[in-house]
């Protein structure tokens, strides 16, 4: 039984047969629909979401598959005390595969050494979002058409930003790439991501949008992450830290790829929207595929 906890619990190779499978879904979609029938999808989310749960749900839904779960912690039975060992021991009972969203760090990880059935992380603390990443990397394949000899400015909160450090984790294993680390002095990247994956990966950190922007093959936004910090007179000063414009744009290069995994809050005005380069809401879109491809590979479905 195969467990999606950390992004590096893929190789490259694993990685890029769920992109091809990904890229086969969006070409021939009616090849896919009946794949899971009879199979069920539980989503356990103990913190809110909108982009993961729902695309999950769709990806299961789209395989012919069926889905259930709750949507916070307060309507089940966790209000009362209940582990997330147990729950998912229980849910194992009436499920095929779980997809869980935790506001605390391994809480995953812990699930999947009581759980009978695959367990999917879809998000612990600040720690890593693995199916965000491959959602990024799927985008980044349409894209760029490449893994390779890319910088990448990661924008915003790179502290409590977990789809940052999985991205981070994931990049750092293909040749050329280099990344550009824009944030204030108080959301630097952790430490423990820098020992992690920087050995051989080149990295800048600073704090100067404005200055990155124009060397950026992918600029990565993310929001201050509200619902990690301890002081709200904190989160108050740094929110507004960058907010991209198309004023900002102008010195960026013709074929930049605007990502963000969203939600966003301010840090990228809508009137890029419209702008070619930005491709977070095609990133959101794919993020249905390359989940489609990945329920199929941990139940075992070709
Ligand atoms: N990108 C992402 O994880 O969005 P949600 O919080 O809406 O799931």
């Amino acid at each position: 039984m195969q467990n999606l906890i950390n992004i590096l619990d893929l190789s490259c190779e694993e990685i890029s047969e769920l992109i091809t499978v990904a890229d086969d879904i969006i070409d021939n979609p009616e090849n896919y629909y009946e794949k899971c029938a009879h199979k069920k999808l539980a989503t356990l989310f103990y913190e809110p979401s909108t982009r993961t749960r729902l695309s999950f749900e769709a990806a299961m839904l789209e395989l012919g598959g069926s889905v259930l779960g709750f949507s916070e912690a307060s309507s089940s039975s966790v209000s009362k005390g209940e582990s997330v060992g147990d729950t998912v021991k229980t849910v194992s009972a009436y499920a095929d595969i779980i997809a869980m969203r935790h506001p605390k760090e391994g809480a995953p990880l812990v699930a999947s050494q009581r759980a009978d059935i695959p367990i999917i992380n879809a998000g612990d603390g600040g720690h890593n979002h693995p199916t965000q990443t491959l959602t990024d990397l799927l985008t980044i394949h349409r894209e760029k058409g490449t893994f390779e000899n890319l910088t990448i400015g990661l924008c915003g909160d790179l502290k409590f930003g977990r789809t940052v450090h999985s991205l981070i984790a994931a990049m750092s294993r293909y040749s050329g790439i280099k990344f550009i680390l824009i944030s204030p002095e108080e959301l630097k990247i952790p430490s423990f991501v820098k020992e992690d994956y920087f050995g051989y990966t080149p990295y800048e950190e600073t704090t100067s949008l404005d200055e990155a922007l124009p060397n950026l093959d992918i600029l990565y936004m993310t929001r201050v992450q509200k619902e990690r910090f301890f002081n709200e007179e904190d989160y108050l000063r740094l929110k507004d830290s960058y907010i991209l414009t198309p004023g900002k744009l102008e010195n960026a290069k013709s074929d930049l790829s605007i990502m963000h995994p969203l939600p966003r809050v301010n840090e990228i005005s809508v009137d890029i929207d419209d702008d070619p380069r930005a491709a977070y809401f095609r990133q959101a879109k794919y993020g249905k595929y390359i989940r489609m491809a990945l329920i199929m590979k941990l139940l075992n479905i070709h």
